[in-house]
């Protein structure tokens, strides 16, 4: 755990004493504090450390189970915070839309709940894994990076403006189709990641001359035809768990491919034996094995197939909520939301600041002692002062009264004040 550097601890006090909000900072780089964690908990805290903390370059809230960042109604203050880590926490609002922070430069909002979001113009990486996105508003014209998986986009269509995007990482989520075309202003794009959603259709003739790097395994697809001619210069190509039928033979393998991934597809014999031999230099191991089978008229069987599997599946998941899959035959789904993540994130760091702020406590309750048994010899000096005063002031009255006494005695007239 990075923990070098200097902790330090803002307690504001309520009147009865005991801690009504804290922000807890930990300036990772020593006095600076351009690099800065912080423990709060809630947007009035946020709010303090905004006026604080305006001038660190990265801020990271992560880990905290902070459920808001910017109180909807409120003004939030001017920062120049240049990388936003605010992964594993509980955050459901949009909260980028009051975000006051021009040179925002990377945001990291993974495992949060957020359904909606909106990129600032100057961001460049943007990475929000396993949020519940449905939609995006891109602001930036000059993003590099956008991490988008285990979401729930159904389409490409808001994904646009993107001249300088070089990785765009969609995989877990509910696409069923990859129109290139959706993607034409991408023009940048080296990495496309789609694993894992339910594309089954390749289409679009938009050409990307930079791919290098796409993975459409664990999808639906059924052919490998035009739209794959679109990437000349692609060097990984991963197509397992698809169910591919067939490579159309006119589509070329790029001289380009140094790795590609076939396995567990439903090929047809004739058709992968002629691509494993212009692909078997590349081919990642056990790909030399993939199976396949024998068929008059591969697309005909493969509807009547489907149907037949697509009932099985669906008596499989029902067999499933059932409960009657045994723990052997469980396989984790790797776009399995969990949800336990937030949590297990956040107990070490509670720990930590629960062990600080015992720590803390111990100080200022040891300050606290200090300070009682000073009040009390303060209280036994006043005491002894008082009866020294209290002495004078009976030795005092008792010259008055003499002195009277005297007046008195020798028939004078007049009054002795005390004072
Ligand atoms: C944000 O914080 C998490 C937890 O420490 C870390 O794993 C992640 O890499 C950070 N993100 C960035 C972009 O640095
Ligand atoms: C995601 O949103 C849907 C409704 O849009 C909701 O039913 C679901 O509970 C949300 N998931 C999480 C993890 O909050
Ligand atoms: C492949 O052949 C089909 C016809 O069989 C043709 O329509 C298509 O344009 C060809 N594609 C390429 C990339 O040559
Ligand atoms: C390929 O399959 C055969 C028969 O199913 C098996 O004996 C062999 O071990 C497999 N090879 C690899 C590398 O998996
Ligand atoms: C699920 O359980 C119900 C009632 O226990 C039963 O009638 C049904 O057949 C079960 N379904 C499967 C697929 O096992
Ligand atoms: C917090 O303190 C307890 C004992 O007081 C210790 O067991 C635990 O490891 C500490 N946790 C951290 C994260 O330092």
């Amino acid at each position: 755990m990075r923990r070098n550097g200097l902790l330090r601890v803002l307690w504001i006090w309520s009147i009865i004493g005991l801690a009504s909000t804290r922000e807890e900072v930990n300036c990772l780089d020593g006095n600076r504090c351009a690099d800065v964690q912080l423990h709060v908990q809630g947007p009035r805290d946020v709010a303090a450390v905004m006026r604080n903390y305006a001038n660190s370059r990265k801020v990271d809230f992560h880990g905290i189970l902070l459920s808001q960042f910017i109180d909807s109604y409120a003004q939030s203050p001017w920062v120049q915070w240049e990388k936003l880590n605010l992964s594993y926490n509980l955050l459901e609002d949009d909260f980028f839309v009051k975000l006051k922070s021009p040179q925002l430069k990377s945001v990291d909002i993974t495992y949060n709940l957020l359904k909606t979001v909106t990129v600032l113009p100057s961001v460049k990486e943007f990475i929000a894994e396993r949020n519940n996105l449905t939609s995006i508003t891109i602001n930036s014209r000059i993003l590099e990076r956008l991490i988008l998986p285990k979401n729930k986009f159904n389409s490409l269509e808001q994904f646009k403006n993107l001249q300088q995007l070089k990785e765009l990482g969609l995989s877990c989520n509910q696409l069923e189709k990859l129109n290139l075309d959706e993607l034409s202003s991408m023009s940048s794009l080296a990495i496309l990641n789609m694993a894992n959603n339910q594309i089954h259709i390749v289409e679009g003739s938009c050409q990307f001359a930079s791919l290098q790097y796409l993975d459409l395994s664990s999808n639906l697809l059924t052919i490998v035809d035009e739209p794959f001619a679109s990437f000349p210069s692609i060097k990984h190509l991963y197509l397992q768990n698809n169910k591919i039928v067939m490579w159309i033979k006119n589509i070329t393998v790029p001289r380009s491919l140094q790795r590609i991934n076939i396995h567990n597809n439903d090929w047809d014999c004739a058709n992968v034996n002629a691509l494993k031999q212009k692909i078997a230099y590349i081919m990642v191991r056990r790909s030399e094995n993939v199976t396949c089978t024998n068929a008059d008229s591969p697309y005909v069987d493969r509807v009547i197939k489907y149907r037949k599997q697509e009932f099985y599946q669906l008596k499989s998941e029902a067999a499933q909520r059932n409960g009657s899959i045994s723990c052997k035959s469980y396989k984790p789904n790797p776009c399995d939301g969990d949800d336990n993540r937030v949590y297990e994130v956040a107990r070490p760091e509670m720990n930590i600041i629960d062990n600080y702020s015992k720590r803390i406590m111990m100080q200022l309750q040891s300050e606290l002692k200090r300070e009682q048994n000073y009040i009390g010899l303060l209280q036994q000096q006043i005491a002894a002062a008082q009866q020294k005063y209290d002495k004078l002031n009976r030795g005092n009255s008792d010259l008055v009264n003499y002195i009277n006494d005297e007046y008195l005695g020798a028939g004078l007239s007049g009054k002795s004040d005390p004072s």
